[in-house]
């Protein structure tokens, strides 16, 4: 649907939405009338532009407040994802956990959801555990042991499996037990109607270019009263109040405490856009349909014997699979040949292997501009035998 809004589509067969998105002509056509019609800095000038600016980028926040339904929550504009997982730990969790706490995460985590708890543990001590994954690679919530729990953070879906991990449940959990829930939303913000709110999210992370929108910006999204607790990880201009001879300094109460220096600003006029466009399609809309383009896909690679498959029952538009006997960047070579783009390897979750038994799959992520036409090309060109040979 809405093919004609994307000026890539029809130069190439694009399913690597999970890495990012193709961009919509509304996107680049607002972020242009910033560059060519009133470039100008925010919360600095006091020139007409430059509160236009103001209006559009503070604006932003209600808009992307209403995208998630985060009534009860604070809006911080950050690079991206592992930018605001970054903040979580070292802007808010540094300072409330201690020795021996336990941060409950899952082998499927990216890279952003594991590193910086690492560095924290290695920085204060606190234990790491992993919620176990169940046959299928999902996570099992029911055998979730709660003991010295102080978080649990987790992917709302996972980058590789592609399940949606029911967030309202673990939310119960954390509720009863006193354990604060960070949500990584980089694939789940993008494709599907996510209720902050009603989810009972303490933090929620995503990125704006995995949704239409530009590289080099993305949200923290905080639970109001959880926000006045965080701390800045960067100091700098914009973010302060006053500061003195004798080295003392006040900062602002508002979310700009988060944001030193200039901002992205052409990208958070992208981010609003991107929220208004796919609003506008409807996310649930969208959802259904790449649940719906998935399992088309499965069913006509079912019948290609040497396909393996690790996730065709997830309910999103993820499939991670390998060729038997191809390694999967080789796979991923021969489609590139023949104009179809996906992505191969580990995919930053570089401890799922330790549960499925290989390093590296190939990964076909959907978005709803792309077509059952599309897979059909992509089935027929893995029906063949040599794909070894076509790449050599
Ligand atoms: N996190 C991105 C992916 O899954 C880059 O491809």
């Amino acid at each position: 649907m809405n093919r004609e809004d994307f000026p890539m589509i029809g130069k190439t067969i694009y399913f690597d939405n999970g890495a990012t998105t193709l961009k919509s002509k509304h996107v680049i056509d607002s972020m242009n009338r910033y560059y060519t019609e009133y470039t100008s800095n925010i919360h600095r000038g006091d020139y007409e532009f430059s509160l236009m600016t103001n209006e559009l980028y503070d604006g932003t926040r209600h808009i992307v407040k209403s995208f998630i339904n985060g009534k009860n929550s604070k809006v911080i504009f950050t690079i991206g994802t592992t930018e605001s997982i970054n903040m979580i730990v070292f802007g808010f969790m540094k300072k409330k956990l201690k020795k021996g706490d336990i941060v409950l995460l899952n082998k499927a985590e990216h890279a952003s959801n594991i590193l910086p708890w690492f560095k924290l543990k290695e920085e204060i001590g606190i234990e790491i555990d992993y919620i176990p994954l169940n046959k299928n690679f999902e996570i099992d919530i029911d055998n979730i042991d709660t003991n010295k729990v102080k978080v649990i953070s987790i992917a709302q879906v996972s980058n590789v499996i592609g399940d949606v991990r029911d967030i309202k449940k673990i939310s119960d959990i954390c509720k009863k037990n006193n354990i604060y829930l960070c949500v990584d939303g980089a694939q789940s913000v993008p494709h599907m109607k996510v209720d902050f709110d009603g989810m009972g999210m303490d933090f929620l992370s995503f990125s704006a270019h995995k949704m239409t929108g530009p590289t080099g910006v993305g949200c923290l999204v905080v639970k109001e009263e959880l926000f006045k607790e965080m701390e800045p990880l960067y100091l700098g201009g914009g973010m302060n109040l006053d500061f003195y001879n004798d080295g003392s300094y006040e900062l602002h109460t508002d979310e700009s405490k988060f944001e030193a220096g200039t901002p992205p600003i052409a990208e958070v006029i992208g981010l609003r856009e991107a929220c208004l466009y796919l609003e506008k399609i409807g996310m649930d809309k969208i959802h259904e349909y790449e649940v719906e383009l998935k399992k088309y896909l499965v069913s006509k690679l079912e019948k290609n014997k040497r396909i393996i498959f690790y996730n065709k029952n997830s309910n999103s538009g993820i499939l991670s699979f390998n060729v038997d006997g191809v390694f999967a960047q080789d796979v991923a070579i021969y489609l590139s040949k023949h104009n179809i783009c996906v992505r191969a390897g580990n995919h930053c979750a570089k401890l799922l292997d330790e549960e499925i038994g290989i390093s590296n799959t190939v990964r076909v992520s959907l978005y709803f501009y792309n077509t059952k036409e599309e897979i059909d090309k992509l089935v027929k060109v893995l029906d063949n035998d040599n794909i070894l040979r076509e790449i050599i």
